[in-house]
């Protein structure tokens, strides 16, 4: 029997990657966005995840003909993948950023949960770091940047995913359910690695992601690793690829960028600044599209 996942958002960057990768993967997916997405073996629900009755009737109704005439009844969802969101700040105002991404994360884990999901992902941001959205120059506490850190950003954005994060590991704890944050890095489409070559030129202009990146496809494997993973309560995952995108070390970087941040632990010459050593570890995540494949020289 393939697993019936509810994906929240596959309409969007990361999505549009996500889902295809977890179809061809053996999955059944089920999208629920603002705008449905064309691909093969999608089913598709337009949804306001800010709206809690929308997102209990998404979770509890059926998905297409096919599924209301085989005479079953509603089949339940075996997890749930919020990737749905106001994806940055700047957007829409501050107030209504923090209200979709809060309320619309705080909807679907209740309902998922109430509804007897018991594995929930949702997508979390590098942005709780405080550096990508911080006014003007800020420097992190310690290196890496890893899963144990006080996050504390000034943003809105950045505020929301801390909270949802604080939402899932309270309905963690209420009900059992594993409810993984992946804390993403800057997602990259195959299509854009012609921005490499800019990246390794001028290192300055990805201060704010920390010169780091998840690459889509990878994105992918990881949200399929945490479908697999049961029995780890709530956890917190940075969502991230093996190394920097730059031709100076870690240690270069850090010496320029962040001269006054101290090192937790010692680091690769190349490691990734958002540590993906978790994901590796626990989840057994090996990346498949290091930049490098794609950029000469
Ligand atoms: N793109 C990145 O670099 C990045 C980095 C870190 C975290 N993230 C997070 O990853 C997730 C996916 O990001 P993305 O880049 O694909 O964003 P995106 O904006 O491209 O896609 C988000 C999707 O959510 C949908 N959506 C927005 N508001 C909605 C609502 N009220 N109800 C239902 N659907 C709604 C949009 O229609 C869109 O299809 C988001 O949660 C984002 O915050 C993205």
């Amino acid at each position: 029997m393939k697993k019936r996942i509810l994906f929240t958002g596959g309409s969007g960057k990361a999505g549009r990657h996500v889902v295809p990768w977890l179809i061809e993967a053996g999955y059944e997916v089920h999208n629920i966005d603002l705008v449905p997405l064309d691909c093969p073996g999608v089913t598709n629900l337009i949804v306001d995840i800010a709206d809690s009755g929308q997102v209990f009737n998404a979770l509890s109704m059926h998905r297409d003909f096919p599924d209301l005439e085989s005479g079953k009844g509603v089949q339940p969802f075996d997890a749930v993948v919020h990737f749905a969101a106001i994806p940055r700040i700047l957007i829409k105002p501050d107030n209504e950023t923090f209200r979709v991404n809060v309320m619309g994360t705080y909807n679907i884990i209740e309902a998922a949960v109430k509804l007897g999901v018991r594995k929930v992902i949702i997508a979390s941001s590098e942005t709780t770091y405080g550096i990508c959205f911080a006014e003007g120059d800020r420097e992190p506490h310690y290196l890496p940047l890893d899963e144990e850190y006080d996050v504390d950003p000034m943003d809105s954005y950045g505020l929301s995913k801390v909270v949802n994060e604080k939402t899932a590991r309270a309905f963690s704890e209420r009900t059992g359910a594993d409810i993984y944050a992946l804390r993403i890095g800057n997602v990259i489409e195959p299509n854009e690695y012609d921005r490499f070559p800019g990246f390794v030129e001028k290192p300055e202009t990805r201060i704010r992601n920390a010169w780091c990146y998840i690459d889509a496809r990878d994105l992918a494997q990881i949200v399929d690793l945490c479908i697999k993973k049961d029995g780890l309560g709530f956890q917190v995952f940075n969502a991230t690829n093996d190394t920097v995108t730059a031709d100076l070390t870690t240690q270069q970087l850090a010496a320029r960028f962040f001269p006054n941040t101290p090192f937790k632990r010692e680091m690769g010459a190349d490691e990734a600044v958002i540590s993906n050593r978790k994901i590796r570890e626990v989840l057994g995540f090996k990346e498949q599209h290091n930049w490098r494949k794609y950029v000469g020289g």
